[in-house]
């Protein structure tokens, strides 16, 4: 059998991260999860170090996961791990929203948008070598998003959001080159969600057809068995919730 998983999980705080912390903690086959938020922890009454009931020990920490040094930090403290989930992401704030043409374009959420959703991979793939080193089978995931496919996109628009997605891909392939000799033991993924009901997608559930939009368990639950099933495929795909390759 093998020895009960250790995970670190990147924005546990999220919609879906929130729901794939809920699931592996209640998992007999994982032994700990170190979870991270930035402005708050998922489930406040847990502290900074939770117990779900079972086995399976939860340790909160507060991480920038753009900023170099907090990242290098956390990395050091989760000591070996098994699997590295990042669910960080963003596509709207406050004041602005995915763009619907290139008129619409604001440098500063561009900036940003790379910021979250690209850096913080880059960031933690740079530190994530000790951790991972050891694992027999390890997992380095990143949720990204199908409208970061450049060949999958006919609609255009979302400028900034798609162009931080695609270029946390090409970070995911080159990763995946790069660890094939030296971390031969690590799947390197990018995995599409599907559209799921959460604070990012929620100004644009509108448009979303009548049972298309997924459940954060749902999500997670479709997410964390392609996961489970990685060690039987290559390192380096870009996958959706169900297992369907999606062209970079
Ligand atoms: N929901 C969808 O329909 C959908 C579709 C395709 C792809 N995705 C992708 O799925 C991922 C998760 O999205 P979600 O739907 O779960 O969104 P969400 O509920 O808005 O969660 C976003 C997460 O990112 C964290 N975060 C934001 N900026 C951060 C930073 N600088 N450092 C560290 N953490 C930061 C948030 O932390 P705090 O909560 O602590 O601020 C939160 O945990 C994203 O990458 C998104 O692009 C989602």
């Amino acid at each position: 059998m093998d020895a009960p998983l250790k995970i670190a999980i990147v924005g546990a705080s999220g919609g879906i991260g929130a729901a794939l912390l809920d699931l592996l903690a209640d998992r007999d086959d994982v032994a700990s999860i170190h979870a991270s938020y930035f402005k708050s922890p998922a489930g406040s009454s847990l502290g900074s170090v939770g117990n779900f009931g079972n086995s399976t020990e939860i340790i909160w920490s507060e991480l920038d996961a753009s900023d170099d040094a907090s990242v290098q930090a956390w990395m050091a403290s989760v000591g070996q791990i098994d699997w590295l989930i990042n669910c960080v992401g963003m596509l709207h704030t406050q004041t602005k929203g995915p763009e619907k043409s290139i008129k619409h374009l604001d440098a500063e959420h561009f900036a940003m948008s790379m910021s979250v959703n690209c850096l913080p991979t880059m960031l933690l793939a740079k530190y994530a070598s000790a951790a991972l080193k050891g694992s027999q089978n390890g997992i380095f995931a990143t949720v990204s998003a199908r409208v970061g496919s450049i060949e999958d996109n006919k609609l255009g628009g979302w400028y900034s959001y798609r162009a931080s997605k695609a270029a946390l891909n090409m970070v995911l392939k080159c990763l995946s080159i790069e660890w094939q000799r030296t971390l031969k033991n690590v799947r390197v993924l990018s995995l599409h969600p599907g559209t799921t009901d959460s604070r990012l997608s929620k100004p644009f559930q509108n448009n979303v057809p009548e049972g298309s939009l997924f459940s954060p368990e749902k999500t997670a639950t479709l997410l964390l068995a392609q996961l489970d099933s990685a060690k039987s495929h290559p390192s380096g795909r870009f996958i959706a919730y169900d297992g369907q390759e999606i062209p970079w």
